[in-house]
């Protein structure tokens, strides 16, 4: 993922340049991890730019703080003023706004309380996660031979920074070993989620996909898409998934912000299906980008429009 520096990131309440956006290294962050964030896409439409989802991604940034008992010092509703505000600041179409909640520089002990929390927006222009050819042909995966944290661990309904270590585990291996993205199973052998993704098996033209339980994340591109599976006559459940599942399902797809809807053509190098995007995936892909550019009305209110963007404006 390359990174394309934007003029101003939002830091506590005021946009400051890009380069000065900077932490102590001896920050509670550094040390310990202990950092929520979110990603968000703003995709371009006819009218503009608009976010997909903004409010239920920062409600969950917020979430997240809450469970590490982290007082964010801004609302719901001046978090997303100042994300939008952002995109218009910094002249961009189609991006990826990254908001973060760290511990900064005070204490050093484990205890938090002796630090600041400090929230941080950024955004970027942004393509596709796992590649344009990822999204019509498919990626291959491995299981991984790492699983994802144990329930009453390290909290996996909170999108907090530490979590992401073990996505690291799992991404670089899996890429060590010649693979797009891994799948991680829970404790008990259960299928949990990807690195940085959801995922959903469809068999005999019904879906399932694990429950939160599973230490999977609360994915709002998940939630979006068993929404428009109902809206679209597929039966889908959350139910708890063996791995063998994976190797005889008529299709696997990914789902987040950054993967959008991904399928996955081949697991352990066992062929899924036709080895091909399936038409469970198809399907839904055109539903859901229907939707986010704007060109089939926005019935579930998914869209906050940024308004004052010039046309001409990065549009992906
Ligand atoms: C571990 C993990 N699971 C699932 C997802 C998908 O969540 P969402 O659809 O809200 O982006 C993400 C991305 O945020 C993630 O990092």
């Amino acid at each position: 993922m390359s990174l394309v520096k934007t003029e101003k990131i939002w830091h506590n309440g005021k946009f400051i340049d890009w380069d000065d956006a900077k932490i102590h290294v001896l920050s509670h962050v550094v040390n310990y991890g202990s950092a929520v964030f979110e990603g968000v896409r703003s995709y371009h439409t006819e009218q503009g730019p608009a976010y997909f989802r903004l409010k239920d991604h920062i409600q969950r940034l917020l979430n997240s703080a809450y469970i590490y008992r982290m007082d964010v010092p801004f609302t719901l509703d001046a978090i997303c003023q100042a994300s939008i505000e952002l995109v218009r600041v910094n002249k961009l179409g189609s991006c990826y706004l990254r908001p973060i909640v760290l511990r900064g520089y005070g204490d050093v002990g484990v205890d938090p309380r002796g630090c600041p929390v400090e929230v941080y927006l950024a955004c970027w222009e942004w393509g596709t996660y796992l590649g344009e050819e990822a999204m019509r042909n498919g990626v291959d995966v491995c299981v991984s031979s790492w699983n994802r944290p144990a329930p009453n661990t390290l909290p996996q309904m909170s999108k907090a920074a530490a979590n992401y270590m073990n996505s690291q585990l799992i991404r670089m291996e899996a890429k060590a070993n010649g693979y797009d993205e891994g799948i991680a199973l829970d404790v008990n052998g259960y299928v949990s989620e990807g690195s940085g993704e959801n995922i959903f098996v469809v068999k005999g033209g019904s879906i399932v996909t694990p429950p939160f339980a599973n230490s999977a994340l609360p994915g709002i591109t998940r939630d979006s898409v068993m929404t428009l599976c109902r809206e679209l006559g597929i039966s889908v459940v959350e139910q708890m998934i063996p791995r063998e599942a994976l190797y005889i399902a008529d299709e696997i797809f990914f789902t987040g912000t950054a993967a959008e809807i991904t399928p996955i053509r081949s697991v352990d190098r066992v062929r899924i299906g036709s080895g091909a995007r399936g038409p469970v995936a198809k399907r839904i892909q055109e539903e859901f980008f229907a939707i986010t550019s704007g060109k089939k009305p926005d019935r579930h209110g998914w869209l906050t429009m940024v308004a004052g963007v010039p046309s001409g404006a990065a549009v992906r």
